[in-house]
């Protein structure tokens, strides 16, 4: 790893497959010997489930952790008051983060209500004061799964990521959003931002995607449909265990996170 750190953030429409690649890579670099701080922004939360998690297991999102939030940030939640703007987060995945395997550990976001509408309430300073100081965290790769759409693209990840992984599927509309996707990322400052088309049906004329996105997209990376997926839902740790067809792609692509991060 040569003592870098690679910072990702997972974005795409709705239903392309960023949770399950999140956990596809969390695996395959934890197989190598990473450490990985797999983390779910999604307010929906299912990376746990993905990451094959007992249901049984508590999870309490880091956004409910009351007495934690007011300890850093101060303020009340939900409704803002006086609070500490740039807290002291480095304690926040020895304490919150759950083992997820060997060498994976997850962080749970959950939702900040009012966020969007520029509500500057502590769970939102809490969250955007983690996700700004990402690279002050322990673990070598840290992946950021996303809600679907654009949103969550503003201030919270400018300074805290160097590489997006943009999914979309073959779809004229996952690829638009792919496209908005692209620019957000790059006036956030991410320099790297990757196109992965995920659900390649093996008929595509994947050429004519290529194309029409090389102009903003650095690199492509393409995904199969793989049946082994559905088989294990909602868990991917047998598809990685089984080496299920998909893998060799994904492995591919972190050996080229790995080089350019
Ligand atoms: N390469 C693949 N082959 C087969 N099935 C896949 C593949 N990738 C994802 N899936 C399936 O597609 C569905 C959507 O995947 P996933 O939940 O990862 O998408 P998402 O982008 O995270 O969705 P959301 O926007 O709701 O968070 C899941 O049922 C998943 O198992
Ligand atoms: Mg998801």
């Amino acid at each position: 790893m040569n003592g870098r750190k690679i910072r990702v953030v997972i974005a795409g429409k709705g239903g392309v497959g960023k949770t399950t690649l999140t956990a596809l890579l969390a695996y395959t670099f934890s197989r190598q010997g990473t450490h990985v701080l797999a983390v779910d922004g999604d307010p929906q939360s299912n990376l746990a489930a993905t990451l094959g998690i007992s249901p049984t297991h508590p999870i309490l999102p880091l956004s409910e952790q009351k007495v934690y939030i007011q300890e850093k940030i101060g303020g009340n939640p939900g409704r803002g008051g006086f609070m500490v703007l740039n807290p002291d987060t480095a304690d926040v995945v020895e304490r919150f983060g759950i083992p997820a395997g060997e060498r994976i550990r997850l962080l749970v976001m959950g939702g900040v209500q009012n966020a969007g509408s520029g509500c500057l309430c502590p769970e939102y300073t809490l969250l955007s004061t983690i996700f700004a100081n990402a690279g002050s965290l322990p673990d070598e790769v840290i992946l950021l799964d996303t809600p679907a759409g654009l949103e969550h693209f503003g201030r919270a990840v400018a300074q805290g990521f160097n590489l997006a992984l943009i999914v979309t599927d073959e779809s004229y509309n996952a690829r638009a959003v792919a496209r908005d996707l692209c620019r957000l990322a790059r006036q956030c400052g991410i320099q790297d931002v990757v196109l992965v088309i995920n659900r390649m049906p093996p008929s595509s004329d994947m050429k004519k995607i290529r194309e029409e996105m090389a102009d903003i997209f650095q690199k492509t990376w393409i995904l199969p449909q793989d049946s082994c997926i559905p088989r294990y839902e909602p868990s991917v740790k047998p598809v990685v265990e089984q080496h299920c067809p998909i893998m060799e792609k994904i492995e591919g692509l972190a050996r080229y996170m790995l080089q350019s991060g």
